[in-house]
């Protein structure tokens, strides 16, 4: 399986006078019309000329609109795209907008895919700090993303090949600040596109064994930094994790649970990033409607994000360490499979009640995040497609984060915002234990009805274990049910399908540790 991918180069060339198949250029709503955006680096007179041409097509500089323009006077591309993206924030009240950094990073990647069957495009968005030239060279190389079905004949019509090469206006590529922006961008993409890789993996393909066997793969291939050790079903027996035991005792393909080590030396600090990894969710014997299993295969989300950051982390060099734990199991319906009324011993000896056998996520992260607690890491955070309530509570496109922590929250916040992720805050509250009591085991996995994303963290906090000071440690939970998966649309870098969500908030996040 190999898909062609959008290659990335940097130019500071005058964008005007490169020739070249496209140049990708941004506008803004002004008024009722538009205009390119400010910085675009063209002779007024050819910027003059544009505009007429937007004038002239009815051109609105909405989000996401994307006009071609061809045989421009003073423009050596044959085709100039011009990209809109909305009009430059003035009010401080209003609906959450995307900040200048994501909107452009969007931009790209909406340019990137018109641009898609193309050999090369120039990206002129206006980009000259290596921040900003950076965010511009990630949306056009994600936007550039494509997975290729390799199965079948063939006959049926495929998709166009991504862009070729991207060269992103801004910066000299052979100079420091260039070449540090190619280092950074090339690796954060690379982890992008792998979760999205084994996100779009139809769910026969990929399942717990040959997840760990691609995970180990790609260590091995990579930085050479990062030790995988898999454990199959015996070791996770003598090692106690009935969770995940449990969860995969339903499937002929067994569960594996995979850590990811990485530990240079002088680290700044200790992270430890748990990931769900459920190949396939069928509900279990609680089975799920066909309608809710179709898109199923993507609730391995977490963990793919959690092998994607960890091993660019180390592709990077960030002085901090990181353990990656993916908890994988299918949750399926074999005559072995868990019941409702069972009750199982996790990792560390709490005993769970089961309800329901759809609520399976939970079961397998116990096990990860008790034994990611084992070492006392700094922080712990964990990232799941772990509920539909999460879905209901924020739509598809923002995670919620759920965090025993202020300072924890603050920093995951500040990395998703960093990044252009959007993430919002959902509390945990007390009250909701007593809920997920039961007359059998130390809980259930399951409480009350309403505020269900909550309720899963509830459960999940109770096998977050004590550091040194006799405190919980500091602890996140990242629910990503509505934007691991893209069902929609695309829309600006996000293809259809797998999107790599929560990849680079853990990588940001991580490197926020290292300043
Ligand atoms: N994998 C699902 C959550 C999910 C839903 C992910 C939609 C992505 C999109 C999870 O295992 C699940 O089934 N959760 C149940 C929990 C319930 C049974 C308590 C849910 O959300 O309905
Ligand atoms: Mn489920
Ligand atoms: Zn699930």
């Amino acid at each position: 399986m190999h898909s062609p991918q959008t290659q990335l180069q940097l130019t500071d060339a005058s964008p005007a006078g490169i020739r070249t198949d496209a140049l990708v250029l941004v506008s803004c709503e002004v008024g009722d019309g538009c205009r390119l955006r400010e910085g675009h680096g063209l002779p007024r007179g050819v910027a003059a000329a544009v505009d007429t041409a937007l004038r002239a097509v009815g051109a609105t500089g909405h989000t996401d609109e994307v006009i071609r323009l061809s045989s421009v006077a003073g423009v050596k591309a044959a085709l100039v795209v011009v990209v809109g993206i909305g009009a430059d924030p003035t009010a401080a009240r209003g609906p959450q907008r995307p900040d200048t950094k994501e909107r452009l990073r969007r931009a790209a990647g909406t340019g990137a895919r018109a641009l898609a069957g193309t050999a090369e495009a120039v990206f002129a968005l206006g980009a000259s700090s290596p921040e900003t030239v950076a965010a511009v060279a990630e949306g056009a190389l994600l936007g550039g993303y494509s997975f290729q079905t390799f199965y079948g004949t063939g006959k049926t019509a495929k998709a166009k090949a991504p862009l070729g090469t991207a060269y992103v206006h801004g910066l000299k590529a052979r100079s420091a600040d260039g070449k540090a922006v190619i280092a950074r961008v090339e690796a954060v993409v690379a982890a992008v596109r792998y979760a999205r890789d084994l996100v779009n993996t139809p769910p026969n393909v990929l399942y717990p064994e040959s997840f760990a066997e691609s995970v180990s793969r790609r260590a091995t291939q990579g930085s050479g930094k990062v030790k995988v050790e898999v454990w199959d079903e015996a070791k996770l027996q003598d090692e106690g994790c009935g969770g995940i035991l449990g969860v995969g005792q339903g499937s002929g393909r067994g569960p594996r649970l995979v850590t990811l080590t990485y530990a240079p030396i002088r680290a700044r600090a200790r992270l430890a990033f748990v990931g769900k990894g459920i190949t396939f969710d069928s509900g279990g014997l609680c089975l799920k409607p066909g309608a809710s299993m179709v898109t199923m295969k993507c609730d391995m989300g977490g963990a793919a994000a959690v092998a994607g950051a960890v091993l660019a982390l180390a592709e990077l060099k960030v002085p901090v360490a990181v353990t990656g734990y993916l908890c994988l199991a299918e949750n399926m319906t074999g005559d072995l499979a868990q019941r409702p009324g069972d009750v199982v011993t996790m990792r560390g000896g709490t005993s769970v009640e089961i309800i329901n056998t759809d609520a399976e996520g939970r079961l397998v992260m116990a096990d990860g995040l008790a034994l990611a607690s084992e070492q006392t890491p700094d922080a712990i955070v964990d990232v799941a497609t772990l509920t539909g309530a999460a879905v209901v509570a924020l739509g598809e496109r923002t995670l919620g984060v759920m965090s025993n922590d202020e300072e924890l929250t603050a920093q995951v916040r500040a990395g998703a915002q960093a990044v252009g992720e959007p993430a919002w805050t959902l509390p945990l509250l007390e009250e909701l234990r007593p809920t997920m009591d039961s007359p059998v085991a130390d809980l259930k996995h399951t409480g009350e009805k309403s505020a269900g994303a909550m309720v899963a963290a509830t459960f999940l906090a109770e096998f977050v274990g004590k550091g040194s000071d006799g405190q919980q440690l500091p602890w996140a939970h990242l629910d990503i049910a509505g934007p691991a998966f893209n069902d929609a649309s695309a829309y600006g870098y996000t293809p259809k399908g797998g999107t790599g969500a929560g990849v680079r908030t853990l990588i940001e996040l991580a490197r926020s540790y290292a300043r």
